[in-house]
């Protein structure tokens, strides 16, 4: 098991002991997990104990951990240099190789993080409309800017109290809805409608659980920005290439003006994008008056590497029938075992994401159901299912990501362990 050494050295000098809150175990009461390595589907603690690895850095390893494909041959892509500050034509490439895959993304600016692309698509699409409102959704999560984080999902507990940083005169300047309830977003707009600049939402929401847009939604959210004259702004962070090549905005078939990328794409190594309309996308500098860039924004390295991605889904489409086999597997598992134990809670799949919850009823349509999962049960669970070498994301808002590493052993193995730990 992990030692305490690796906890009180973290605590000693990472504020909080961890880089992004979510680790720390706080949101649920656990202890934190303390990583060495990883490899494949598997993490493994200081002690060297293997642990199925279902947290899968929140999102970017649909490969799993070190996937030949991605760790192979790296000195000869550092051997051309690591970052340029230069334009080249590797990242030209990239963002033609995305476009085919998403038409609506006519032009495209790479940065660093799923939040920097979000603050810039947003900031965009202020400079586009002239207008400063932002609408967004309780429970998805865009990132740690201002803007993002007003009643954020995920490990965000921010509900813009005064501790949190975020100064009041952004909160004026933000709605937050709920999601799948179009009579909850006409209400925050209603008399508002002239100062919208952008809805910005989670085509399908994997930050309170995974939560799929009930039919409707997100045809209304389009009609409504259409009728305002406002940016549609779908955040794929976590949804593109992880439903497909053809991102959530393909599988729906409503068209954002811009969308945001990141996790998935860059296998593992940071590099995000956004993109849409080619007349919105003209706002940035050089070219209009908004400035976005960064050190490091589409630095070779990292495009090589999201390049290495494309090569591997796009000659492996068959990679996602077999990732939700087996995640279909694990899910009606699940099912099973909390039918066997009279437990009523809905489990969730879609595509290689699992999720259930302990709240009884259907699954999560909103935030408001998220925040009712008892996360007493769940850390008493997650505790349990850690004992018998699964390691579960710490967090009630998370959800259970697969990869092509896993393997029907695993998925197995995991039911045996959720079979004893519900046994509570
Ligand atoms: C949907 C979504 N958007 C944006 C972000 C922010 O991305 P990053 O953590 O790379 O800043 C996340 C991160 O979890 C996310 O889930």
């Amino acid at each position: 098991m992990r030692t305490l050494t690796g906890v009180d050295s973290a605590c000693s000098v990472l504020a909080g002991g961890c880089d992004s809150p979510v680790r720390s175990g706080d949101s649920i009461g656990v202890p934190m997990f303390v990583q060495t390595r990883a490899e494949g589907a598997y993490a493994f603690d200081e002690s060297g104990k293997r642990f199925v690895d279902y947290v899968m850095a929140y999102g970017p390893l649909l490969f799993g951990h070190t996937h030949p494909a991605l760790v192979r041959g790296l000195d000869a892509v550092a051997a051309d240099g690591l970052v340029w500050g230069s334009t080249h034509r590797h990242e030209v490439r990239l963002a033609e190789r995305i476009r085919s895959h998403l038409p609506s993304m006519e032009r495209i600016r790479f940065t660093t993080t799923g939040s920097e692309a979000v603050m810039s698509a947003v900031r965009s699409a202020r400079a586009f409309t002239g207008r400063d409102l932002v609408l967004k959704f309780a429970g998805n999560y865009h990132g740690h800017f201002d803007v993002a984080l007003l009643d954020a999902g995920a490990s965000a507990r921010t509900d813009g109290g005064s501790g949190s940083g975020i100064p009041e005169s952004v909160k004026r300047d933000v709605a937050v809805a709920r999601y799948n309830d179009l009579d909850s977003v006409d209400a925050l707009l209603r008399g508002r409608e002239a100062r919208l600049a952008a809805i910005l939402v989670e085509p399908v929401c994997g930050n309170m659980g995974w939560v799929a847009p009930v039919p409707g939604f997100l045809e209304g959210l389009r009609e409504r920005c259409d009728h305002v004259g406002a940016v549609l702004v779908f955040d794929e962070v976590i949804t593109w290439l992880r439903l497909g090549l053809h991102g959530a905005q393909g599988r729906i078939g409503v068209m954002p003006d811009l969308t945001t990328l990141g996790k998935v794409m860059g296998g593992g190594f940071p590099i995000a994008a956004f993109g849409g309309r080619a007349a919105i996308m003209a706002q940035l500098a050089p070219d209009g008056g908004v400035f976005t860039g960064g050190t490091h924004a589409g630095n070779p390295f990292c495009v090589a590497m999201a390049h290495r991605v494309l090569d591997v889904l796009e000659a492996h489409p068959e990679y996602y029938a077999q990732m939700e086999a087996l995640a279909r597997r694990l899910a009606d598992g699940l099912r099973a075992i909390l039918r066997k134990r009279g437990l009523p809670y809905a489990v969730v799949q879609d595509a290689s994401v699992v999720d259930f919850k302990f709240r009884s009823g259907p699954p999560n349509r909103n935030y408001d159901d998220a925040c009712n999962a008892d996360r007493t049960a769940y850390a008493a669970y997650y505790n349990a299912m850690l004992e018998r070498g699964i390691l579960l994301p710490p967090s009630v808002n998370e959800v259970m990501f697969l990869s092509t590493a896993h393997t029907t052993e695993d998925v197995d193995e995991t039911l045996t362990a959720a079979e004893a730990s519900l046994e509570l």
